[in-house]
Parts: structure tokens; sequence; C-alpha cells
């Protein structure tokens, strides 16, 4: 079975996840008797194109690297922007990795409606639309017989949303508590051992980890916006990120985190949603975790993220150093279950 997909954002996530596709399509057609052809790929500012017979993956991405475009492989029509290629592309599946908007989730959020609206499967890696309109384009998707796949947007491609979708029915989520942010807990392990804030900061930058806005991630609102997913998703609450009371690492010093350590403690950014008197809430701050708490464990760029349940006191699960390649396999996980049916 040939499933199409086009996507939309090629950057580190689109061109590994292309990448993927080129090398796994020999052994998804031997397993699962599918074959994954890219029928389109659409940028903010390095072009477009459409190709219905299935782009040349190789052309594709040496086409961006050489020329800084991908429109010299589109014939026809010119494509006018992205809401265009969308109506226009012939794709069953939209993938969706454009940068994140931490304070509206837009223009993707629009693009997933106009998705959704013309019967397209939507898979993102994107958190935002996710954190402000997951229960709309869940139930947008439902009028649509569409599926709504997000697996990429918390913890890269670690199953978490599979993990529950797949194997806890009926279980009670009461309290989501997690490490999400990699730039955060990274400066935090690294002012540990008497580096400045700023120097932290500023090799996180270096290495490409941190967010081009680095309030981003320092100021806890990249945290923000995976707590309340997980909060949305798992607890059925209908927050936005602005509900997240929400505290960065700023304000601390090496003094603080070393202080802490000497006490037998260890000071993560933690993100967490519980329910209180009848509501979830969730918080996103820095908080003193005795050595002993999973939670502590967590050094660098590793997550995790720990659920309390009815049926299972507590399952934790945690991620190595991740990167693109694992985000691209979320969203290829994402699309293996649409093939396979899954709405
Ligand atoms: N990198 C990771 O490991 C990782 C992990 C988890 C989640 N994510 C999430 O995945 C998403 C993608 O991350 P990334 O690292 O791949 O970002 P990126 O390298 O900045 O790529 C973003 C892509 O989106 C495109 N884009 C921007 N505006 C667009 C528009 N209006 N229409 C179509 N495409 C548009 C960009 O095109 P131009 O360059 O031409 O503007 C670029 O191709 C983000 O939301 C990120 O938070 C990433």
């Amino acid at each position: 079975m040939e499933i199409t997909i086009a996507l939309v954002g090629f950057g580190n996530v689109g061109q590994a996840l292309a990448r993927l596709v080129d090398a796994k399509n020999p052994a998804l057609r031997e397993n699962y008797g599918l074959n994954i052809s890219i029928t389109g790929v659409s940028t903010g500012r390095h072009g477009c194109a459409i190709d219905s017979y299935g782009v040349d993956i190789s052309r594709m991405l040496e086409a961006i690297e050489q020329t800084g475009s991908v429109s010299g492989m589109h014939s026809g029509k010119p494509i006018i922007d992205t809401p265009d290629f969308i109506r226009r592309v012939p794709a069953e599946i939209i993938v969706e990795t454009m940068p994140l908007n931490p304070e509206s989730g837009q223009p993707a959020l629009d693009y997933l409606r106009l998705a959704l609206h013309h019967k397209r499967h939507i898979v993102t890696a994107n958190k935002g639309p996710v954190a402000f309109a997951y229960q709309e384009l869940k139930s947008l998707a439902r009028q649509h017989n569409c599926a709504f796949l997000f697996e990429s947007t918390v913890m890269d491609g670690t199953p978490i949303f599979n993990l529950v979708r797949a194997t806890l029915p009926l279980i009670d989520i009461q309290r989501v508590r997690g490490i999400l942010n990699s730039t955060t807990n990274s400066i935090l392990s690294r002012m540990e051992t008497g580096m400045s804030f700023e120097n932290a900061l500023q090799e996180m930058q270096q290495a490409g980890i941190a967010e081009t806005n680095p309030s981003y991630d320092v100021d806890g609102w990249d945290a923000a916006v995976k707590i309340t997913i997980l909060a949305n998703v798992f607890m059925h609450a209908r927050l936005t990120p602005h509900d997240v009371n929400r505290t960065g690492i700023g304000a601390l010093t090496v003094d603080d985190v070393q202080a802490a350590l000497r006490a037998g403690q260890v000071i993560k950014l933690v993100c967490e949603a519980r329910y209180e008197h009848g509501a979830v809430t969730a918080s996103v701050k820095p908080v003193a975790l005795p050595v002993s708490d999973p939670l502590a464990q967590v050094r660098g760029t590793e997550n995790i993220v720990s659920l309390e349940t009815d049926m299972i006191s507590r399952i934790t699960i945690s991620e190595g150093e991740a990167g693109p390649t694992a985000t691209a396999y979320g969203c290829l996980v994402d699309i293996i279950n649409i093939a396979r049916g899954y709405r």
C-alpha cells in the first residue's frame, strides 16, 4: 500500500524525516507492506515543491543544501504560500514541523485546521498547535474521520502518548511530573560544577541546543507548553501555556545550586500538572529535589516524565540524549499508525 505524505516545514526535523523515510522504506515494505511517498515539501523562505509521483528524496535534500531552495523541484502552477500548498498537494497526511510559537501556536495552528478541513490526516512535531488547541483539533479530526497525532511534541520520539493510548486503557492519570526542557537541565547540571549561568547558557547556544530566543527555555515557556500538552491530553484539562504558573531559572545562582547539593538535594526545573480542588493546575518552577527522586537523576539533555495513576502508582519513562532523528522517528511512528488504520 502506498501512503502519501507532504512535509510542511523542511528544517532539522523535516529533513531528518525525509532521510528516515528513504532509509526505512525497504523495511516498511518488507514488514508492513507499506511504502511512504513524499509528494510535496513546503518551507517558509526556502521554497515549495509538489510532485504527485513522489519527490526524489536525495535530490530534494541535495537541492536545499546546494541551492538553498526546493522550488527547482516544482513544475506547474506556482505555489503561492503554505495554505495554497496544503489545498493542492496530493497527500493523505500533512506532517507539520514548523517553528514553535509559544504565545499562540500560530500560524501552524491555522494550517492544521485547514488540512483537516481538506480531510488530510495530520502529524505534528510542533508543540504550539497541540498546546493551544488540542481539544479543538481532536474534535475537528473526528468530524472529518481523520487522525491527529503528535508523538514527537514531548520528549521527541520517546513513546509517551503511544504508551498511554496503546497500553493503558481506562487509566486515570492524577499527576504528571517531568523534566522536559533540555537547555535548562543542562545549564543547571553545569552550574553544579561551578559554571556561571551566563557561560552555561552560552555553551547551550553554541551547541545549537538552546532556542534562538533563550527566553523560551530560560523563562520556562517551552516547559510550560509541554506540561500544558500533557495536562490536556492525559488529564482532560483545557489549559493554555498562559495558565501555567511559571518561574524560570534566571534568578538562580551557582551558590543556590551548590548549596542544594551540599544539603543532599538537586535543583531541577520541574513541570507538574495535578488535580487540585476538582480542577487541573500546572506549574513550571525550580524545585530542590532529594537525590533519591527519579527526576533528580536526569542529567544534561536527558528528559523524564513520571505519571501517577489510579491503577499503577507510578510509571516513569526517561529519554537519553535526543535530536532531530529521534523526533523524526516519532513522526514516522505516527505515519505508520495512521497507515495501519489509527483514527
Ligand atoms: N529539533 C528537534 O530535535 C526537535 C525536537 C522536538 C520537537 N521539535 C519541534 O519540531 C519543530 C521543527 O523543529 P526544527 O528543529 O526542524 O526547526 P527548523 O530547523 O527551524 O525548521 C522549521 C521549518 O519550518 C519552516 N517554516 C517556517 N515557516 C513556515 C511556513 N509558514 N510554512 C511552511 N514552512 C515553514 C522553515 O522554513 P524556512 O527555514 O524556509 O523558514 C523550516 O523548514 C519545532 O516546532 C520544534 O519545536 C524539534
